[in-house]
């Protein structure tokens, strides 16, 4: 009898979730090949329609953020040194995180993410969905940061689809993580850091951690990814956290 319960329990539930899941465009949503279709839609809505299973922990740990609605993430890359970084953090990013990228024209980089499942606007695309502030990103992220887009943030320039989706987020007040890259750092780069830091904005550069006695360079770059992560509300397993 219980079984039986269970099963038209969980099949309303799929229902429910995919006619959710399409209201919220989950469709374009990347699912993890080890997630099967059907379970990463239970994952967003198990939540609010069957609350006492036990699938709703196991979900609360593989996708954690996604119960209501993808986050939306933008990632803008600059012409610094670093872009290995945004490659690679974009690589890990969780499947439910709606990502739009945007490559400044002197980072070129965009034949990179051909790939993978996110969404590319051009730099001068001013008129992107993403640099409207209704179109509701919930954080944005520049790696590497060039001290060019980092001084133009500062200033309130916005001449490219990189620092609009910064003014954007700094209108807005929402999350934004900025990993300038330069050594060392000029004054006015200094400046301009503390400025916006004062505003809110996230400084945090690609700086390497040693206490975790890494082994080779990408799990440095997983350390520092994972820092960013953690900084943004994403959650992962990039690096062994202190104990
Ligand atoms: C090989 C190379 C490496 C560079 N590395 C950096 C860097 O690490 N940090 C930085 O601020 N600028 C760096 N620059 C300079 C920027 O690319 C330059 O200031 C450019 O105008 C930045 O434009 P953007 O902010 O629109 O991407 C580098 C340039 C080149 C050619």
């Amino acid at each position: 009898m219980n079984g039986a319960y269970n099963f038209v329990a969980f099949t309303i539930l799929w229902i429910c979730g995919r006619s959710s899941a399409v209201e919220h465009n989950l469709a374009k949503v990347r699912v993890d090949g080890s997630i099967p279709f059907a379970r990463s839609i239970f994952s967003q809505y198990i939540h609010s329609y069957y609350p006492a299973t036990n699938i709703h922990i196991m979900y609360a740990t593989l996708n954690n953020f996604c119960y209501n609605q993808p986050m939306k993430l933008v990632i803008a890359i600059t012409g610094a040194s670093g872009v290995q970084l945004a490659k690679t953090f974009v690589a890990h990013l969780p499947s439910c995180i709606e990502t739009h990228i945007v490559v400044s024209d002197n980072a070129l980089t965009v034949e990179s993410f051909e790939n993978q499942k996110v969404t590319l606007h051009s730099s001068d695309n001013i008129a992107a969905s993403i640099s409207s502030g209704s179109f509701q990103v919930d954080a944005t992220a520049i790696i590497p940061c060039s001290m060019n887009t980092l001084a133009k943030i500062a200033c309130g320039i916005s001449d490219n689809l990189p620092t609009r989706v910064a003014a954007v987020a700094l209108k807005e007040q929402k999350k934004l993580l900025l990993a300038p890259r330069e050594l060392p750092f000029s004054a006015i780069a200094l400046e301009n850091m503390h400025k916006l830091s004062a505003l809110g904005v996230i400084i945090a550069p690609p700086v390497m951690g040693y206490y975790a006695a890494h082994d080779s360079l990408e799990a440095m770059e997983r350390f520092i990814i994972g820092k960013w992560y953690d900084l943004l509300g994403i959650r992962h397993e990039l690096y062994r956290r202190w104990k």
